[in-house]
């Protein structure tokens, strides 16, 4: 017996990625469900196909607010144990050439509507029952203006926020907030974000690496995961330093995404 098993466990963003590192990895501690949340049904499928366990597949696009509300009436009668926030999009390039408004309110809507949403919906039955786990993905581009993908890194500060307040306002009822915040990890995420992934001069990880070290953190409750030593100490040298060299540095990291036309 692991904490994940027996539970039922929702993962957003499960068709692909780390998401569905971290369906693979859940399967293996017996979960009493996972529900598989992503837009391509066929991967989604794909994936379920692979567990042993009792899985359920929702092909809906959490940006489009009417497929949400239609999700969320779907598990009114579902009892979550563990929620896993994981989708989300990126978006490359300089700000005043993301010319295209709805890319940018979708990924706003899909990384940081839906999270509060989902949330919302499923935590008073969390509540109610005294036990429960939400993760949180936020990503290390979230702790500093990320030049290049300003909205983005936004998106991901709000949830880092969001994870932070939350954690607090539920200390001692029963239902952990955990905040998962990557760097760099090899996933079709740079590709769909229109950029391209050599650019991106830091190390990367695994998508499996770090769903493995997410579940320990998500296991053990930990307020912040951030999965690797060099992201550690990346973050560690991030907070030390004052906010005009992290800016400084970020735009010369960044500076390949930064291509004006
Ligand atoms: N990769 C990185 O370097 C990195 C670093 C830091 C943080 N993160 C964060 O990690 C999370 C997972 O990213 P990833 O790297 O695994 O990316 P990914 O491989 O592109 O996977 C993204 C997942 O989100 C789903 N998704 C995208 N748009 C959706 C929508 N509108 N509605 C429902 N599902 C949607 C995708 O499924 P469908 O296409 O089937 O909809 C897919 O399953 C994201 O929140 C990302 O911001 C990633």
């Amino acid at each position: 017996m692991t904490y994940f098993s027996e539970k039922t466990i929702l993962v957003t963003g499960a068709s692909d990625g780390i998401g569905r590192d971290l369906v693979e990895q859940l399967d293996t501690h017996g979960p009493q469900q996972m529900i598989l949340i992503g837009r391509n049904n066929r991967r989604l499928e794909e994936v379920a196909a692979g567990c042993h366990s009792e899985t359920r597949t929702e092909s809906v696009d959490l940006a489009c607010p009417d497929q949400l509300d239609a999700l969320l009436k779907r598990l009114e009668e579902v009892q979550i144990d563990v929620l896993i926030n994981n989708a989300g999009v990126g978006l490359g390039g300089v700000f005043e050439g993301e010319e295209d408004a709805q890319r940018i309110t979708s990924m706003i809507r899909l990384n940081c509507d839906a999270v509060v949403l989902l949330t919302r919906a499923i935590l008073p039955g969390m509540l109610r029952r005294q036990h429960g786990a939400i993760l949180m993905v936020g990503s290390l581009a979230g702790w500093a203006g990320g030049p290049g993908m300003c909205v983005y890194s936004a998106t991901k500060g709000f949830v880092h926020r969001f994870a932070e307040g939350l954690r607090w306002e539920l200390a001692g009822m029963g239902v952990s907030v955990s905040l998962l915040a990557p760097g760099v990890t090899r996933t079709a995420f740079f590709q769909s974000a229109g950029i391209d992934e050599r650019d991106i001069r830091s190390g990367s990880m695994s998508s499996k690496e770090v769903a493995r070290q997410a579940l320990i953190g998500l296991a053990r409750g930990r307020a912040i995961i951030v999965p690797g030593l060099r992201n550690r100490m990346l973050l560690m040298l991030q907070g030390l330093a004052p906010r005009g060299l992290v800016g400084w540095i970020s735009r010369r990291i960044f500076a390949p995404i930064m291509k004006r036309q």
